[in-house]
Protein backbone atom coordinates (compact mmCIF):
# COMPACT_ATOMS: atom_id res chain seq x y z
CA UNK A 1 0.00 0.00 0.00
CA UNK A 2 1.33 3.27 -0.84
CA UNK A 3 0.10 4.95 2.23
CA UNK A 4 3.04 6.87 3.34
CA UNK A 5 3.35 11.13 2.61
CA UNK A 6 5.64 12.11 -0.18
CA UNK A 7 6.73 14.84 -1.76
CA UNK A 8 7.86 13.94 -5.42
CA UNK A 9 10.12 16.97 -6.70
CA UNK A 10 10.32 16.27 -10.81
CA UNK A 11 12.88 17.78 -11.87
CA UNK A 12 11.84 18.30 -15.89
CA UNK A 13 8.35 18.60 -15.16
CA UNK A 14 7.57 20.28 -19.02
CA UNK A 15 9.59 17.41 -20.70
CA UNK A 16 8.05 15.41 -22.78
CA UNK A 17 8.75 12.46 -20.55
CA UNK A 18 6.96 14.02 -17.79
CA UNK A 19 4.02 15.12 -19.66
CA UNK A 20 3.64 12.01 -21.60
CA UNK A 21 4.20 8.80 -19.45
CA UNK A 22 5.00 10.37 -15.63
CA UNK A 23 2.51 13.00 -15.08
CA UNK A 24 -0.30 10.84 -16.76
CA UNK A 25 0.78 7.86 -14.08
CA UNK A 26 0.52 9.84 -11.17
CA UNK A 27 -2.78 10.77 -12.18
CA UNK A 28 -3.74 7.42 -12.80
CA UNK A 29 -2.57 6.65 -9.59
CA UNK A 30 -4.49 9.50 -7.83
CA UNK A 31 -7.27 8.45 -10.17
CA UNK A 32 -7.34 4.63 -8.60
CA UNK A 33 -6.93 6.40 -5.06
CA UNK A 34 -4.57 4.33 -4.24
CA UNK A 35 -2.07 7.55 -3.07
CA UNK A 36 -1.94 8.75 0.29
CA UNK A 37 -4.08 11.60 1.19
CA UNK A 38 -0.59 13.81 2.15
CA UNK A 39 1.43 14.25 -0.62
CA UNK A 40 2.86 16.69 -3.13
CA UNK A 41 3.85 17.27 -6.87
CA UNK A 42 6.98 19.82 -6.56
CA UNK A 43 7.05 20.23 -10.53
CA UNK A 44 10.07 22.27 -11.48
CA UNK A 45 10.88 24.28 -14.57
CA UNK A 46 13.47 26.01 -16.02
CA UNK A 47 10.88 29.05 -17.13
CA UNK A 48 7.12 29.85 -15.75
CA UNK A 49 5.35 27.80 -17.79
CA UNK A 50 1.26 28.90 -17.50
CA UNK A 51 0.59 25.96 -19.86
CA UNK A 52 1.85 23.49 -17.76
CA UNK A 53 -1.75 22.59 -16.72
CA UNK A 54 -3.42 22.65 -19.70
CA UNK A 55 -0.80 20.97 -21.50
CA UNK A 56 -1.06 17.86 -18.51
CA UNK A 57 -4.85 18.12 -18.70
CA UNK A 58 -4.80 17.27 -22.49
CA UNK A 59 -2.14 14.50 -22.44
CA UNK A 60 -4.22 12.94 -19.65
CA UNK A 61 -7.56 13.27 -21.67
CA UNK A 62 -6.19 11.10 -24.03
CA UNK A 63 -6.53 8.49 -21.47
CA UNK A 64 -9.44 9.46 -19.49
CA UNK A 65 -12.49 11.47 -20.63
CA UNK A 66 -12.98 14.65 -19.08
CA UNK A 67 -16.58 14.70 -20.10
CA UNK A 68 -16.75 11.79 -17.29
CA UNK A 69 -17.97 13.82 -13.81
CA UNK A 70 -15.58 11.39 -11.58
CA UNK A 71 -12.44 12.49 -14.02
CA UNK A 72 -13.39 15.99 -13.81
CA UNK A 73 -13.78 15.95 -10.01
CA UNK A 74 -10.40 13.54 -9.79
CA UNK A 75 -8.69 16.09 -11.86
CA UNK A 76 -9.43 19.48 -9.61
CA UNK A 77 -8.59 17.59 -6.75
CA UNK A 78 -5.62 16.19 -7.86
CA UNK A 79 -4.22 20.03 -9.17
CA UNK A 80 -4.57 20.46 -5.35
CA UNK A 81 -1.76 18.52 -4.53
CA UNK A 82 0.67 20.83 -7.38
CA UNK A 83 3.15 22.95 -6.26
CA UNK A 84 4.62 24.54 -9.34
CA UNK A 85 8.08 25.93 -9.31
CA UNK A 86 11.03 28.14 -10.80
CA UNK A 87 14.07 26.11 -11.22
CA UNK A 88 17.25 26.39 -12.95
CA UNK A 89 19.46 23.37 -11.83
CA UNK A 90 22.68 24.95 -12.69
CA UNK A 91 21.98 28.25 -10.67
CA UNK A 92 23.23 27.25 -6.68
CA UNK A 93 20.52 29.81 -5.48
CA UNK A 94 17.78 27.75 -6.44
CA UNK A 95 18.48 25.08 -4.86
CA UNK A 96 18.16 27.44 -1.04
CA UNK A 97 14.61 28.01 -2.52
CA UNK A 98 13.84 24.96 -3.38
CA UNK A 99 14.80 23.87 0.27
CA UNK A 100 12.14 26.61 1.63
CA UNK A 101 9.42 24.42 0.01
CA UNK A 102 10.50 21.14 0.68
CA UNK A 103 10.97 22.14 4.15
CA UNK A 104 7.22 22.78 4.70
CA UNK A 105 6.64 19.51 5.36
CA UNK A 106 9.53 18.23 6.95
CA UNK A 107 8.08 14.58 8.25
CA UNK A 108 7.67 13.41 4.68
CA UNK A 109 9.57 11.41 1.94
CA UNK A 110 10.92 13.25 -0.48
CA UNK A 111 11.69 11.79 -4.08
CA UNK A 112 13.84 13.52 -6.38
CA UNK A 113 12.63 12.58 -9.94
CA UNK A 114 15.59 13.49 -12.61
CA UNK A 115 14.06 13.91 -16.38
CA UNK A 116 16.75 15.68 -17.20
CA UNK A 117 19.66 14.72 -19.41
CA UNK A 118 22.17 12.65 -17.32
CA UNK A 119 24.80 15.10 -17.57
CA UNK A 120 23.02 17.17 -15.03
CA UNK A 121 22.58 14.21 -12.80
CA UNK A 122 25.73 15.14 -10.59
CA UNK A 123 24.85 18.94 -10.18
CA UNK A 124 21.56 18.35 -9.56
CA UNK A 125 22.68 15.38 -7.03
CA UNK A 126 25.33 17.98 -5.01
CA UNK A 127 23.22 21.10 -5.07
CA UNK A 128 20.64 18.97 -2.98
CA UNK A 129 23.64 17.93 -0.69
CA UNK A 130 24.79 21.63 -0.58
CA UNK A 131 21.91 22.92 0.09
CA UNK A 132 21.02 19.88 3.02
CA UNK A 133 17.50 19.15 0.96
CA UNK A 134 18.15 15.26 0.79
CA UNK A 135 17.90 13.10 4.49
CA UNK A 136 18.97 9.66 4.94
CA UNK A 137 15.22 8.76 3.68
CA UNK A 138 15.22 10.71 0.77
CA UNK A 139 15.19 8.29 -3.00
CA UNK A 140 16.51 10.04 -6.09
CA UNK A 141 14.84 8.57 -9.16
CA UNK A 142 17.32 8.40 -12.69
CA UNK A 143 16.08 8.11 -16.20
CA UNK A 144 17.76 6.48 -18.79
CA UNK A 145 20.33 7.19 -20.66
CA UNK A 146 22.74 7.15 -17.51
CA UNK A 147 26.24 8.55 -19.48
CA UNK A 148 26.68 8.37 -23.53
CA UNK A 149 28.85 5.78 -22.74
CA UNK A 150 31.52 3.63 -20.31
CA UNK A 151 33.45 6.62 -19.06
CA UNK A 152 30.66 9.19 -18.99
CA UNK A 153 28.00 6.65 -17.05
CA UNK A 154 30.80 5.63 -14.05
CA UNK A 155 31.64 9.49 -13.65
CA UNK A 156 27.69 10.47 -13.19
CA UNK A 157 26.96 7.48 -10.99
CA UNK A 158 30.48 8.94 -8.89
CA UNK A 159 28.79 11.82 -8.84
CA UNK A 160 25.74 11.00 -7.22
CA UNK A 161 26.73 8.07 -5.34
CA UNK A 162 29.02 11.01 -3.56
CA UNK A 163 25.45 12.44 -1.87
CA UNK A 164 23.09 9.59 -2.49
CA UNK A 165 23.48 5.63 -1.19
CA UNK A 166 22.40 2.84 -3.42
CA UNK A 167 19.40 1.92 -1.98
CA UNK A 168 18.16 5.58 -2.44
CA UNK A 169 18.70 5.52 -6.48
CA UNK A 170 15.81 4.35 -8.49
CA UNK A 171 17.68 3.87 -12.03
CA UNK A 172 13.98 3.35 -14.04
CA UNK A 173 13.76 1.57 -17.02
CA UNK A 174 10.44 1.72 -17.67
CA UNK A 175 10.24 -1.71 -19.95
CA UNK A 176 10.94 -3.35 -16.24
CA UNK A 177 7.46 -2.02 -15.40
CA UNK A 178 5.39 -3.53 -18.51
CA UNK A 179 2.56 -5.92 -17.08
CA UNK A 180 3.98 -9.09 -19.53
CA UNK A 181 7.50 -8.60 -18.08
CA UNK A 182 6.77 -9.10 -14.52
CA UNK A 183 4.42 -12.58 -15.91
CA UNK A 184 7.35 -13.77 -17.26
CA UNK A 185 9.28 -13.72 -14.23
CA UNK A 186 5.79 -15.40 -12.73
CA UNK A 187 5.86 -17.71 -15.78
CA UNK A 188 9.39 -18.70 -15.82
CA UNK A 189 9.49 -19.22 -11.59
CA UNK A 190 6.26 -20.41 -10.64
CA UNK A 191 5.78 -22.97 -12.85
CA UNK A 192 7.97 -26.24 -13.95
CA UNK A 193 7.28 -26.86 -17.64
CA UNK A 194 9.48 -24.14 -18.74
CA UNK A 195 11.69 -23.77 -16.63
CA UNK A 196 13.14 -27.45 -17.38
CA UNK A 197 13.18 -26.48 -20.87
CA UNK A 198 15.01 -23.74 -20.78
CA UNK A 199 18.30 -23.69 -22.08
CA UNK A 200 20.49 -24.53 -24.91
CA UNK A 201 18.82 -27.97 -24.87
CA UNK A 202 15.76 -27.46 -26.33
CA UNK A 203 16.28 -23.78 -26.86
CA UNK A 204 16.97 -22.67 -30.64
CA UNK A 205 17.38 -19.15 -30.55
CA UNK A 206 15.50 -16.08 -28.78
CA UNK A 207 14.91 -12.62 -30.43
CA UNK A 208 13.28 -9.60 -28.85
CA UNK A 209 12.03 -7.02 -30.78
CA UNK A 210 10.92 -3.44 -30.02
CA UNK A 211 9.48 -1.80 -33.20
CA UNK A 212 8.26 1.84 -32.92
CA UNK A 213 6.11 3.54 -35.91
CA UNK A 214 7.22 6.65 -34.50
CA UNK A 215 9.72 9.14 -35.71
CA UNK A 216 11.69 11.08 -33.59
CA UNK A 217 8.76 13.63 -33.02
CA UNK A 218 9.50 16.68 -31.04
CA UNK A 219 12.79 15.33 -29.44
CA UNK A 220 15.43 15.55 -32.11
CA UNK A 221 17.80 17.84 -30.15
CA UNK A 222 17.99 14.85 -27.56
CA UNK A 223 17.90 12.25 -30.13
CA UNK A 224 20.37 12.97 -32.45
CA UNK A 225 22.85 12.82 -29.87
CA UNK A 226 21.62 9.76 -28.46
CA UNK A 227 20.98 7.40 -31.20
CA UNK A 228 18.88 4.07 -30.99
CA UNK A 229 21.80 2.01 -29.18
CA UNK A 230 21.97 4.16 -26.51
CA UNK A 231 18.29 4.95 -26.35
CA UNK A 232 16.42 1.74 -26.35
CA UNK A 233 19.69 -0.91 -26.75
CA UNK A 234 21.95 0.10 -23.50
CA UNK A 235 18.49 -0.48 -21.63
CA UNK A 236 15.04 -1.51 -22.36
CA UNK A 237 16.85 -4.27 -24.83
CA UNK A 238 19.43 -5.47 -22.52
CA UNK A 239 17.34 -5.38 -19.79
CA UNK A 240 14.83 -7.93 -21.60
CA UNK A 241 17.25 -9.88 -22.28
CA UNK A 242 18.52 -10.64 -18.70
CA UNK A 243 14.78 -11.06 -17.11
CA UNK A 244 14.77 -14.06 -19.92
CA UNK A 245 18.00 -15.51 -19.62
CA UNK A 246 18.84 -15.35 -15.88
CA UNK A 247 19.26 -18.01 -13.31
CA UNK A 248 16.43 -18.48 -11.11
CA UNK A 249 17.02 -16.15 -8.19
CA UNK A 250 16.57 -17.83 -4.59
CA UNK A 251 14.26 -15.26 -3.67
CA UNK A 252 11.53 -12.48 -5.00
CA UNK A 253 14.04 -9.38 -3.40
CA UNK A 254 15.66 -6.62 -5.06
CA UNK A 255 18.78 -7.70 -4.42
CA UNK A 256 18.41 -11.00 -5.32
CA UNK A 257 17.18 -10.51 -8.68
CA UNK A 258 19.66 -8.06 -9.44
CA UNK A 259 22.18 -10.41 -8.87
CA UNK A 260 21.32 -12.80 -11.51
CA UNK A 261 20.25 -10.11 -13.92
CA UNK A 262 24.19 -8.54 -13.61
CA UNK A 263 25.32 -12.34 -14.09
CA UNK A 264 23.40 -12.51 -17.08
CA UNK A 265 25.14 -8.89 -18.48
CA UNK A 266 29.01 -10.33 -17.44
CA UNK A 267 28.47 -13.42 -19.39
CA UNK A 268 27.78 -11.36 -22.45
CA UNK A 269 30.23 -12.44 -25.15
CA UNK A 270 32.70 -9.58 -25.96
CA UNK A 271 32.69 -8.24 -29.13
CA UNK A 272 35.83 -7.19 -30.67
CA UNK A 273 36.09 -4.70 -34.11
CA UNK A 274 35.57 -7.68 -36.04
CA UNK A 275 32.21 -8.99 -34.53
CA UNK A 276 31.03 -5.55 -34.32
CA UNK A 277 30.97 -5.30 -37.73
CA UNK A 278 29.30 -8.95 -38.77
CA UNK A 279 27.15 -9.24 -35.46
CA UNK A 280 25.50 -5.60 -35.16
CA UNK A 281 23.81 -3.72 -37.59
CA UNK A 282 22.60 -0.13 -37.83
CA UNK A 283 20.20 1.70 -39.99
CA UNK A 284 18.56 5.25 -40.10
CA UNK A 285 15.41 6.05 -42.02
CA UNK A 286 14.52 7.26 -44.77
CA UNK A 287 11.45 8.86 -45.95
CA UNK A 288 9.11 6.39 -46.57
CA UNK A 289 4.68 5.50 -45.76
CA UNK A 290 4.24 5.12 -41.95
CA UNK A 291 0.64 4.09 -41.03
CA UNK A 292 -0.72 5.26 -44.39
CA UNK A 293 0.63 9.18 -44.47
CA UNK A 294 3.98 9.71 -46.32
CA UNK A 295 6.92 10.90 -43.78
CA UNK A 296 9.78 12.68 -44.39
CA UNK A 297 13.41 11.11 -43.58
CA UNK A 298 15.34 11.05 -40.87
CA UNK A 299 17.82 13.79 -42.16
CA UNK A 300 15.28 16.28 -43.23
CA UNK A 301 12.98 16.03 -39.50
CA UNK A 302 13.81 19.62 -37.84
CA UNK A 303 16.49 19.97 -35.41
CA UNK A 304 18.35 16.35 -36.84
CA UNK A 305 21.85 17.90 -38.22
CA UNK A 306 21.50 17.19 -42.08
CA UNK A 307 24.84 14.85 -42.12
CA UNK A 308 23.40 13.30 -39.17
CA UNK A 309 25.22 9.62 -38.58
CA UNK A 310 22.83 8.72 -35.80
CA UNK A 311 21.01 5.33 -36.04
CA UNK A 312 17.66 5.20 -35.35
CA UNK A 313 17.26 1.22 -35.88
CA UNK A 314 19.83 -1.74 -34.58
CA UNK A 315 19.78 -4.91 -34.85
CA UNK A 316 22.39 -7.47 -33.01
CA UNK A 317 23.20 -10.96 -32.38
CA UNK A 318 24.44 -11.62 -28.78
CA UNK A 319 25.77 -14.33 -27.19
CA UNK A 320 25.64 -15.61 -23.28
CA UNK A 321 28.37 -17.44 -22.63
CA UNK A 322 27.61 -19.46 -19.49
CA UNK A 323 25.99 -23.32 -19.36
CA UNK A 324 22.23 -22.50 -20.20
CA UNK A 325 23.05 -20.85 -23.10
CA UNK A 326 25.91 -21.63 -24.84
CA UNK A 327 25.43 -21.95 -28.62
CA UNK A 328 22.01 -20.06 -28.33
CA UNK A 329 22.01 -16.75 -30.51
CA UNK A 330 19.65 -14.04 -29.22
CA UNK A 331 18.39 -11.60 -32.13
CA UNK A 332 17.95 -8.40 -30.26
CA UNK A 333 16.51 -5.33 -33.07
CA UNK A 334 14.77 -2.26 -32.30
CA UNK A 335 14.10 0.71 -34.87
CA UNK A 336 11.55 4.03 -34.74
CA UNK A 337 9.38 4.33 -38.21
CA UNK A 338 8.89 0.61 -38.49
CA UNK A 339 5.73 -1.00 -40.00
CA UNK A 340 4.12 -2.03 -36.88
CA UNK A 341 4.41 -1.06 -33.41
CA UNK A 342 5.18 -3.89 -31.06
CA UNK A 343 7.31 -5.65 -28.77
CA UNK A 344 7.96 -8.95 -28.56
CA UNK A 345 9.93 -11.83 -26.74
CA UNK A 346 9.90 -15.03 -28.64
CA UNK A 347 11.46 -17.74 -27.17
CA UNK A 348 11.98 -20.75 -30.63
CA UNK A 349 12.27 -23.98 -29.22
CA UNK A 350 13.80 -26.82 -31.36
CA UNK A 351 12.50 -28.88 -33.89
CA UNK A 352 11.80 -32.14 -32.61
CA UNK A 353 14.86 -34.44 -32.91
CA UNK A 354 12.70 -37.44 -35.68
CA UNK A 355 9.39 -36.53 -37.23
CA UNK A 356 7.23 -39.16 -38.05
CA UNK A 357 4.68 -36.81 -39.60
CA UNK A 358 4.90 -35.43 -42.66
CA UNK A 359 5.13 -31.41 -41.83
CA UNK A 360 5.01 -29.32 -44.86
CA UNK A 361 5.60 -26.53 -43.29
CA UNK A 362 8.55 -27.45 -41.39
CA UNK A 363 10.02 -24.40 -40.42
CA UNK A 364 6.51 -22.97 -38.61
CA UNK A 365 6.57 -26.48 -37.12
CA UNK A 366 8.87 -25.93 -33.71
CA UNK A 367 7.51 -24.62 -30.63
CA UNK A 368 7.02 -20.97 -29.55
CA UNK A 369 6.61 -19.16 -26.77
CA UNK A 370 5.65 -15.53 -27.37
CA UNK A 371 5.90 -12.96 -24.86
CA UNK A 372 3.66 -9.62 -25.78
CA UNK A 373 4.57 -6.56 -24.40
CA UNK A 374 2.46 -3.91 -26.86
CA UNK A 375 0.36 -3.04 -28.40
CA UNK A 376 -1.72 -5.65 -26.53
CA UNK A 377 -0.01 -7.88 -23.80
CA UNK A 378 -0.32 -11.22 -23.28
CA UNK A 379 1.30 -14.55 -24.09
CA UNK A 380 0.78 -17.66 -26.26
CA UNK A 381 2.33 -20.32 -26.69
CA UNK A 382 2.92 -22.35 -30.55
CA UNK A 383 2.30 -25.88 -30.71
CA UNK A 384 1.38 -28.42 -33.28
CA UNK A 385 -1.44 -30.29 -33.69
CA UNK A 386 -4.07 -32.32 -35.56
CA UNK A 387 -5.84 -30.85 -38.43
CA UNK A 388 -9.49 -32.79 -38.24
CA UNK A 389 -10.46 -35.11 -40.97
CA UNK A 390 -9.05 -38.15 -42.18
CA UNK A 391 -5.72 -39.01 -42.29
CA UNK A 392 -3.10 -37.48 -40.36
CA UNK A 393 -1.60 -33.90 -41.06
CA UNK A 394 -0.23 -31.46 -38.71
CA UNK A 395 -0.81 -28.06 -38.02
CA UNK A 396 0.00 -24.93 -36.29
CA UNK A 397 -2.08 -23.75 -33.04
CA UNK A 398 -1.60 -21.66 -30.14
CA UNK A 399 -2.40 -21.66 -26.34
CA UNK A 400 -2.94 -17.85 -25.40
CA UNK A 401 -2.78 -16.24 -21.98
CA UNK A 402 -4.36 -12.76 -21.94
CA UNK A 403 -6.81 -12.84 -18.97
CA UNK A 404 -6.96 -9.16 -18.11
CA UNK A 405 -7.02 -8.12 -22.14
CA UNK A 406 -10.34 -10.81 -22.64
CA UNK A 407 -11.49 -9.00 -19.64
CA UNK A 408 -10.95 -5.63 -21.14
CA UNK A 409 -9.28 -4.47 -17.64
CA UNK A 410 -7.35 -1.66 -17.95
CA UNK A 411 -3.51 -2.86 -17.57
CA UNK A 412 -1.85 -0.45 -15.14
CA UNK A 413 1.14 1.34 -17.37
CA UNK A 414 4.47 0.66 -16.55
CA UNK A 415 4.98 4.43 -14.97
CA UNK A 416 2.27 3.58 -12.54
CA UNK A 417 4.01 0.69 -11.39
CA UNK A 418 7.42 1.86 -10.84
CA UNK A 419 6.04 5.07 -9.41
CA UNK A 420 3.92 3.01 -7.24
CA UNK A 421 7.45 1.00 -6.40
CA UNK A 422 9.50 4.41 -5.70
CA UNK A 423 6.53 5.65 -3.48
CA UNK A 424 6.78 2.07 -1.55
CA UNK A 425 10.52 2.28 -1.74
CA UNK A 426 10.38 -1.44 -3.46
CA UNK A 427 14.00 -1.66 -6.12
CA UNK A 428 13.06 -5.15 -7.49
CA UNK A 429 12.18 -3.12 -10.53
CA UNK A 430 14.89 -0.70 -10.71
CA UNK A 431 18.35 -1.23 -12.36
CA UNK A 432 21.42 -1.44 -10.01
CA UNK A 433 24.76 0.64 -10.37
CA UNK A 434 26.58 -2.83 -11.37
CA UNK A 435 24.31 -3.90 -14.07
CA UNK A 436 24.01 -0.43 -15.76
CA UNK A 437 28.00 -0.60 -15.78
CA UNK A 438 28.27 -3.76 -16.81
CA UNK A 439 25.61 -3.14 -19.74
CA UNK A 440 27.79 -0.13 -20.79
CA UNK A 441 30.83 -1.93 -20.40
CA UNK A 442 29.98 -4.95 -23.07
CA UNK A 443 28.35 -1.63 -25.09
CA UNK A 444 31.34 0.03 -25.65
CA UNK A 445 33.55 -1.41 -27.83
CA UNK A 446 29.78 -1.19 -30.72
CA UNK A 447 30.50 2.77 -29.75
CA UNK A 448 34.34 2.74 -30.42
CA UNK A 449 34.01 0.97 -33.57
CA UNK A 450 30.91 3.11 -35.26
CA UNK A 451 32.80 5.96 -33.79
CA UNK A 452 36.15 5.20 -35.83
CA UNK A 453 34.26 3.79 -38.71
CA UNK A 454 33.66 5.30 -42.33
CA UNK A 455 30.53 3.40 -42.98
CA UNK A 456 27.19 5.03 -41.66
CA UNK A 457 24.18 3.88 -41.06
CA UNK A 458 22.52 1.90 -43.61
CA UNK A 459 19.33 3.76 -44.74
CA UNK A 460 15.93 2.05 -44.73
CA UNK A 461 12.52 2.60 -45.73
CA UNK A 462 9.79 4.45 -43.16
CA UNK A 463 7.51 2.42 -43.24
CA UNK A 464 9.45 -0.93 -43.83
CA UNK A 465 11.07 -3.51 -41.81
CA UNK A 466 14.19 -1.73 -40.78
CA UNK A 467 17.48 -2.33 -43.21
CA UNK A 468 18.79 -5.68 -45.80
CA UNK A 469 21.64 -6.55 -43.73
CA UNK A 470 19.36 -7.00 -40.49
CA UNK A 471 17.41 -9.53 -42.73
CA UNK A 472 21.07 -10.74 -43.91
CA UNK A 473 22.72 -10.97 -40.13
CA UNK A 474 19.41 -13.46 -39.46
CA UNK A 475 19.53 -15.18 -43.28
CA UNK A 476 23.45 -16.02 -42.76
CA UNK A 477 22.49 -18.36 -39.40
CA UNK A 478 19.21 -19.95 -41.56
CA UNK A 479 16.97 -17.98 -39.77
CA UNK A 480 14.35 -15.19 -40.37
CA UNK A 481 12.99 -12.75 -37.80
CA UNK A 482 9.72 -13.08 -36.28
CA UNK A 483 6.74 -11.51 -38.03
CA UNK A 484 5.18 -9.63 -35.01
CA UNK A 485 2.07 -7.76 -34.89
CA UNK A 486 -0.75 -10.32 -35.37
CA UNK A 487 -3.00 -9.45 -32.65
CA UNK A 488 -3.64 -11.82 -29.91
CA UNK A 489 -6.60 -14.04 -30.46
CA UNK A 490 -9.24 -11.83 -27.85
CA UNK A 491 -8.06 -8.85 -30.42
CA UNK A 492 -10.02 -10.10 -33.26
CA UNK A 493 -13.44 -9.70 -31.30
C1 LIG B 1 11.83 5.47 -24.36
C2 LIG B 1 12.65 5.97 -25.51
O1 LIG B 1 12.66 4.99 -23.34
O2 LIG B 1 10.99 4.42 -24.80
C3 LIG B 1 11.76 6.41 -26.66
O3 LIG B 1 13.45 7.06 -25.08
C4 LIG B 1 10.78 5.33 -27.03
O4 LIG B 1 12.54 6.78 -27.80
C5 LIG B 1 10.07 4.81 -25.79
O5 LIG B 1 9.85 5.86 -27.94
C6 LIG B 1 9.20 3.61 -26.11
O6 LIG B 1 8.45 3.28 -24.99
P1 LIG B 1 7.08 2.51 -25.12
O7 LIG B 1 6.70 2.16 -23.73
O8 LIG B 1 6.13 3.48 -25.76
O9 LIG B 1 7.35 1.34 -25.97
Amino acid sequence: PLNEPFDLVLFGSTGDLATRKLLPALFSLHFDERLPSDWRLIALFRRQHDDFLDALQKSIMSKHSFDDKTVKTKWNAFIKHIVTFSFDATEPGNYGELKQVVDQKPNVNTIFYLATPSALYGKIASGLAKAHINTPNSRIVLEKPIGSNLESAVKINQLVCRHFKEHQIFRIDHYLGKETVQNLLVLRFANTIFESQWNQKYIDNIQITISETLGVEERAEFYDHVGALRDMGQNHLLQLLCIVAMEPPARFTPDAVRDEKVKVLRALRTLTDQDVHKKVVRGQYASGISNGNAVEGYLDEEGVDPSSETETYVAMKVEIDNWRWAGVPFYLRTGKRLVHRACEIVVHFKEVPHSIFDLQHKNTMANKLVFRLQPDEGIRLMLCEKKRGPGVSVRSTELSLSPDYLNRKRVPDAYERLLGDVISNNQTLFVRQDELIAAWDWLDPILKHWDESEQGPESYIAGSWGPAAATLLLAKDGRLWDETCRPLKGDEA
